[in-house]
């Protein structure tokens, strides 16, 4: 690879795989070889509204000719109107929105104010999470991105998974007894009485295999947080708008958490923004108390108004709507790609967020990485994991999605085998 004066993330400088994009429509980019992929993992999960999206990029300029530097202090008609909207948007009880640059720093601000709101400071997270970057976020992800920066910020403890595949309790589904939710509640009162300040989950964890909770999880989790006063966080900086069929992933399971970690899909890709989303009771906190938070940069106009145009092309294109209708069709088409190969795999999905996990050695992920360039499919295949995850744009059509997932599945076969 060419030698380039800045650094690549994630990745060995010299084994980086940079991608020249020049563009996009749709579900589509292209790149500058005149490659035009499918965007099966909408690049980092955050390509909602898809590519080449004229509105936003509009609004953008719009806002650049009236108002383009941000100042923490400021109000503009963009600004309002985005926390409304993202206040419609939410369960009842919400009444402040905090911006903030992106997903690791919203959930940086979320666990300040909660550590602020209930004078505790441990944090319970799970294990099979990613909850960004930065020194506190690294901390709450309890995947192998935690280990080379540990320790992290004191007070963390991470509890196993609702991982039904491979239930870290040792059950299947028939003697099951939501332990993956009762242990959340065991571990607050083993770190004692008035410690907890927060319990910090994604709805679904996204990056870490689509791991769907049972229809229980979130409801008992929710007790448990009330019993103990710990508040409970929602990070739905990658299940969020309209990923899973719905608005947030929390209204699969009519919980009303007391903060919501947002980014990703709320500025989709064309602008840097992210938000706390923050309940009244905890709120009320700062009405006259010294709200310890915040950078330079948030709330900049042009990222205003990219995300308040990301909403309104959510809304009048029905992406929520069109998310949950392909739901099902993801979910036959990853049924059929497992029935297909060569080796067991498991399927998961919930709206257009699926995943299919591979038992097959190392080796055969080098080939699947391949197979897929050579199809130009782009999603996010992890060997390590044994994950390929699928989150398409959500306009995804139901065409593209098919001939898409059946181009996944000839790759598959070519790199595992076929069923005998
Ligand atoms: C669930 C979740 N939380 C937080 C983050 C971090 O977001 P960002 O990269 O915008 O800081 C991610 C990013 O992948 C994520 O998937």
């Amino acid at each position: 690879m060419a030698d380039y004066p800045f650094f690549f993330t994630w990745a060995a400088q010299k084994h980086a795989k940079p991608v020249e994009m020049t563009g996009g429509e749709g579900a589509w980019f292209f790149t500058k070889d005149d490659g035009k992929w499918l965007d099966l993992g909408a690049l980092s999960y955050q390509v909602n509204a898809g590519h080449g999206n004229k509105r936003i990029v509009e609004a953008i300029k719009r806002q650049a000719d009236e108002l383009c530097l941000s100042a923490p202090s400021s109000i503009f008609p963009a600004k309002v109107e985005l926390a409304n909207r993202l206040l419609a948007m939410a369960p009842p009880g919400f009444s402040k929105v905090f911006f903030t640059l992106g997903g690791a720093e919203a959930n940086e601000n979320a666990i300040k104010i909660a550590r602020i709101v209930t004078g505790r400071h441990k944090l319970v997270s799970r294990y099979r999470s990613y909850h960004g970057a930065s020194m506190g976020a690294l901390t709450l992800t309890g995947d192998w991105r935690r280990v080379p920066l540990e320790p992290g910020i004191p007070g963390v403890v991470h509890v196993q998974d609702c991982y039904c595949d491979r239930c870290p309790f040792g059950h299947t589904l028939q003697t099951c007894k939501r332990e993956c939710a009762s242990n959340i509640d065991n571990t607050m009162k083993l770190e004692g009485p008035n410690t907890v300040a927060a319990v910090i989950l994604e709805p679904v964890p996204g990056a870490n295999g689509v791991l769907v909770p049972p229809a229980e999880y979130w409801p008992m989790v929710r007790k448990a947080c009330d019993a103990e006063g710990a508040l409970l966080i929602a990070d739905e900086v990658l299940t969020g708008f309209g990923r899973t069929g719905k608005g947030f992933a929390v209204e699969h399971w009519g919980v009303v958490p007391d903060m919501i970690t947002v980014a990703k899909g709320l500025g989709a890709g064309y602008a840097t923004i992210g938000a706390v989303l923050v309940h009244e009771r905890i709120a009320k906190h700062f009405d006259e108390k010294i709200l310890a938070c915040g950078l330079t940069y948030y709330a900049h106009p042009l990222a205003c108004a990219a995300a308040l145009e990301t909403l309104n092309v959510y809304r009048d294109e029905k992406m929520f709507e069109h998310s949950a209708a392909m739901g099902p069709v993801l979910r036959r088409e990853l049924e059929a790609i497992a029935a297909r190969v060569g080796v067991r795999a498991m399927v998961r999905s919930l709206g257009l967020l699926g995943a299919l996990e591979f038992e097959a050695p190392m080796a055969m992920w080098a080939t699947l990485g391949t197979e897929l360039a050579q199809r130009k499919l782009s999603l996010h295949v992890d060997g390590k994991r044994g994950t390929a995850i699928f989150a398409p744009p959500l306009c995804i059509t139901e065409q593209e999605l098919v001939t898409g997932m059946r181009s996944f599945g000839d790759a598959a076969v070519a790199a595992f085998g076929a069923k005998s």
